[in-house]
C-alpha cells in the first residue's frame, strides 16, 4: 500500500513536471473557463500589435503569450473569475489604434488610454462592453464619431475623451440608457450640436 503511495506521488509529480508549460499549468491551477482565458490573450495580443510603437518596450517584452495575461504589467484581473477588468497603458508614449479584439474583454470595468498617440476610430464592437464604469481616452488622436457606441455601456460611470479628433454630435437619446454618468468630458475635440 505504501508503495503504491509513493508510486502515485511520483506520478502526479511526474505529470507536473511533463506540464511545466506555465500556462497548462495557470490553466489547470485556477480552473479558468480556458476558451476565455485564450479569448483575452488573444485580445491584449492583438492590441499589441496594432500598437505601432512602443518608445520604452513596456509590452514588448512583458506582455508575452507564455505568461498569464493577469500577470501583465497595467493589467489586472478578478480574483476569482481571472478575467481582465482593469487596463492601464496611461503616458506610455504609445502609437498605434485599437483593435476590434478588445470587445473580447467582456469583465472590462476601467480602461485608462490617456497621454498617447492612439489614433483613428472607436471599433463598433465596443458596444458590447456592458460593464465599462471609466474611460479615460484623454490626450490621443482618435477620431470619428464615438457617442453611439458609448450609449448602450450602461455601467458608465466616467467618460472622458478630452483633447481628440472626434467628431460628430450627440444623438438626443445619448443619455437614455445611461443612469449611472456622473462625469462626461468632451472638450477639446472636433463635435458640433448641443447637449441633449
Ligand atoms: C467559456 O467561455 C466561452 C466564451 O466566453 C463560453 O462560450 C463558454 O460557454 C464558457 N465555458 C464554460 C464552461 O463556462
Ligand atoms: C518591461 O520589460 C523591460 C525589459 O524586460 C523592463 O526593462 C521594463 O522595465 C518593463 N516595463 C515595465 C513598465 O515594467
Ligand atoms: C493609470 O495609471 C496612471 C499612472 O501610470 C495613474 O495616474 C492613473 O490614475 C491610472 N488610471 C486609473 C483609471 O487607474
Ligand atoms: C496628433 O497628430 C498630429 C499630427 O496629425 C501630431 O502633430 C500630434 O502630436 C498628435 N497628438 C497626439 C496627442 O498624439
Ligand atoms: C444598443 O442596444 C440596442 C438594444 O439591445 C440595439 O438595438 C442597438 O443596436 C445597440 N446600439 C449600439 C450602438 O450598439
Amino acid at each position: 500500500m505504501k508503495t503504491f503511495v509513493v508510486f502515485c506521488m511520483k506520478l502526479v509529480l511526474l505529470l507536473v513536471h511533463i506540464s511545466g508549460n506555465d500556462h497548462l499549468v495557470n490553466a489547470a491551477a485556477t480552473s479558468h473557463n480556458t476558451s476565455s482565458y485564450n479569448t483575452e490573450q488573444e485580445a491584449l495580443l492583438a492590441l499589441k500589435t496594432h500598437i505601432t510603437y512602443d518608445p520604452y518596450n513596456s509590452l514588448a517584452s512583458n506582455w508575452s503569450s507564455t505568461t498569464p495575461v493577469c500577470s501583465w504589467i497595467v493589467v489586472s484581473c478578478d480574483p476569482i473569475l481571472h478575467r481582465v477588468t482593469y487596463l492601464n497603458l496611461s503616458d506610455m508614449g504609445l502609437q498605434g489604434t485599437i483593435p476590434p479584439h478588445i470587445a473580447s474583454l467582456s469583465f472590462l470595468a476601467v480602461i485608462d488610454l490617456s497621454d498617447n498617440s492612439f489614433h483613428g476610430s472607436l471599433p463598433s464592437e465596443l458596444a458590447s462592453l456592458r460593464l465599462l464604469k471609466r474611460i479615460n481616452l484623454v490626450r490621443n488622436n482618435f477620431t470619428g464619431a464615438i457617442p453611439n457606441i458609448l450609449s448602450n455601456m450602461s455601467s458608465l460611470q466616467y467618460v472622458s475623451l478630452f483633447g481628440n479628433k472626434f467628431t460628430g454630435s450627440l444623438p438626443d437619446d445619448f443619455f437614455e440608457n445611461l443612469p449611472n454618468l456622473q462625469d462626461l468630458v468632451l472638450a477639446n475635440n472636433l463635435l458640433v450640436g448641443q447637449i441633449p
